[in-house]
């Protein structure tokens, strides 16, 4: 979870840094710094704070000549946030230096060799081990070096060197961490993601681990570690640049809210195909689906929540029993996963460090994986089976939503088609669920027109101090969803609860004025939620109800949020936007940094 960008080529480098920093910052914001080379000097500038501070402290890039540099932009994981922390790193020497993103779990025993060898360490990161190490094995050839450092280091890296005794070309290097190469006429670029070069080339390659890749002005070269070089493919990214930019709204949040209803229809569409779903992208065939004895979801926060929903979705038209389990737990748990089990692994970045670790366990046990990812060539997707991207485009705002819908989309997707293959859903039913999946987009885009009450509920309950959110099966999985959006980005402290469960202790909370978010949109479940709401509010709880059209709630609860009707499967991506939109709203009345919400990192790779 830090951004890393290298450029060479013929214009100064620092400007073409800080930018590409910028777009990287939703990756981790507490410290940046650029490393360049001019002549043969290595001039490095670093700063603790946003990225603004270090474009104040560089005069935008001006005052650090050189047409060659690396970049990166931290989320602390070792040390304080510190310009001493921030990285580039430079060797004892002041001859290399080096921007990382991951984690070397050896660091401690190699910086006691280094030091024991006379070198001194200025920070508390591990990184600096690589700076050191990268002069500890220099005997003239960068690329021998290399090799040594990635062979003795553990952990996850993505690498950007310099060394001043290459003046034209710099070098780089993944594991685990992701990085692309970018392609550009007479310039090339490294980036931890496309967003950072968008506006420079959308050529790229991929890069596998520990592919050590060499970039000068007019080539780039990708080598093994036997020094052999390997031919790539030149992939040509296809987002508009404008995906990558605020178009106009205030947060990147509220815009990506806006286009669930694109994502969606981008997702859904090239999957429904005369009538059908088709999953040209899973080699699982009906057989592989009636041998499936368990299916387990595996994904951390937001993803979680969608695996939640997968479970009451699955089970109900699959009849297969599903276990969701968040990744950092299933890791460890020791799990009774066999080669007859589909683990569906949920992330958006395809980087989360929890669950790629998680996903390599299931794999050991023989499971079958099928991941649900919404980048190209991330590490989630290279190590699974069978990958369903979601195409929700790039997702900028750390609170996720169009990729949490997006990831619900294919869930369904998957769900009807296996229902169909295993013959547990009619033709009729077949039919009727594309039809409603179909229409899902225009139905989500219904429900983001209710903003303005929304707003006005925001601006009565932004200084709640504690907030509940309630509700039975499909709604239970959605209040999870409702809750963590409101304290990732409001701060205010929520709690998701199965409404059945409430009045088994933590009733105990409920007072004068509690607000209760009590989502009702179940058919059969109706009533009985209906039941848990007149619990709180005889215990003096304010609710806001939400429900579709079809039911009423007057006299139930205080207020009233709809949504319109469809199957039940599908009514978690029509419940799940007012409680996005609520939370926006909450989060903007109390000020909050809604795109870069305090403590948070879009994708955290380390545990
Ligand atoms: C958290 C993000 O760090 O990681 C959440 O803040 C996200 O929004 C979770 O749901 C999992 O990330 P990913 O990329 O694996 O879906």
């Amino acid at each position: 979870m830090c951004g890393i960008v290298g450029y060479i080529g013929k214009n100064q480098a620092a400007p073409i840094l800080l930018d590409g920093l910028e777009k990287l910052e939703y990756r981790g914001y507490d410290s940046s710094g650029i490393a360049v080379i001019n002549g043969q000097d290595i001039n490095v500038a670093k700063a603790k704070g946003r990225l603004q501070v270090l474009r104040d402290k560089t005069g935008d890039g001006n005052d650090v000549k050189g047409t060659i540099g690396i970049g990166h932009t931290r989320w602390a994981t070792h040390g304080e946030p510190s310009d001493v922390n921030a990285h580039p790193h430079l060797s004892q020497s002041g001859r290399f230096a080096v921007v990382h993103n991951g984690i070397i779990e050896n660091y401690l025993p190699l910086r006691e060799r280094l030091t024991a060898k006379g070198f001194e360490f200025v920070s508390e990161t591990d990184t600096e081990v690589l700076a050191h190490l990268f002069e500890y094995y220099y005997k003239g050839d960068i690329m021998d070096a290399m090799i040594k450092v990635i062979d003795r280091v553990e952990g996850s890296y993505a690498l950007g060197v310099l060394c001043s005794d290459y003046p034209d070309s710099f070098i780089a290097v993944r594991k685990a961490s992701p990085l692309i190469i970018g392609l550009g006429e007479g310039e090339n670029f490294i980036a931890s993601d496309v967003t950072a070069i968008l506006k420079h080339t959308r050529n790229i390659h991929y890069i596998e681990d520990n592919e050590i890749v060499v970039l000068t002005r007019d080539d780039v070269k990708v080598y093994n570690t036997d020094k052999e070089e390997i031919k790539k493919d030149v992939f040509t990214v296809d987002w508009d640049i404008s995906a990558a930019e605020k178009g106009g709204y205030p947060h990147f949040m509220i815009k990506e809210i806006e286009e669930q209803p694109k994502a969606l229809r981008e997702t859904i569409s090239p999957r429904i195909k005369d009538g059908n779903i088709v999953l040209d992208d899973v080699k699982l065939t009906a057989q592989d689906i009636k041998n499936i004895n368990k299916i387990f979801i595996v994904a951390c926060g937001s993803a979680y929540h969608v695996g939640v929903v997968a479970k009451y979705v699955i089970e109900r038209l699959c009849r297969i029993p599903v276990e969701a389990q968040i990744a950092s737990e299933f890791r460890y748990c020791d799990p009774i996963v066999t080669k007859n089990d589909l683990v569906v692994v949920i992330s958006q970045s395809g980087e989360t460090a929890d669950t790629l670790e998680a996903l390599k366990v299931a794999k050991s046990r023989g499971a079958r994986i099928l991941s649900i990812v919404n980048v190209v060539g991330s590490a989630i997707a290279n190590a699974s089976d069978d990958v369903i991207y979601t195409w929700a485009g790039p997702e900028i705002a750390v609170a996720t939503t169009k990729a949490y819908s997006t990831q619900l989309a294919v869930v369904y997707m998957l769900a009807i088609y296996m229902a169909n293959k295993l013959g547990t859903i009619t033709g009729g039913q077949y039919k009727k669920y594309i039809n409603e999946l179909e229409a899902l987009p225009d139905l989500v885009a219904e429900t983001i027109e209710n903003k303005d009450q929304l707003a006005y509920l925001a601006s009565k309950f932004y200084n709640c101090k504690s907030i509940f959110f309630i509700g039975r099966n499909l709604d239970y999985a959605v209040s999870l969803e409702g809750s963590l959006k409101l304290k990732e980005i409001s701060y205010i402290h929520s709690e998701a609860y199965a409404a059945g469960e409430l009045k088994h202790g933590t009733i105990s909370l409920i007072e004068d004025g509690t607000l209760v978010i009590a989502i009702a949109t179940g058919r059969d479940l109706f009533d009985k939620t209906v039941s848990n709401i007149k619990e709180v509010t005889s215990r003096g709880a304010v609710v806001m109800g939400v429900t579709t059209k079809g039911k009423t709630m007057d006299g139930i609860a205080d207020h009233v949020i709809e949504i319109p009707e469809t199957s039940d499967i599908f009514l978690p991506s029509l419940s799940v936007v007012p409680l996005q939109i609520f939370s926006y709203y909450v989060a903007a009345e109390k000020g909050c940094d809604i795109d870069k919400p305090r403590n948070l990192a879009k994708s955290v790779t380390v545990e």
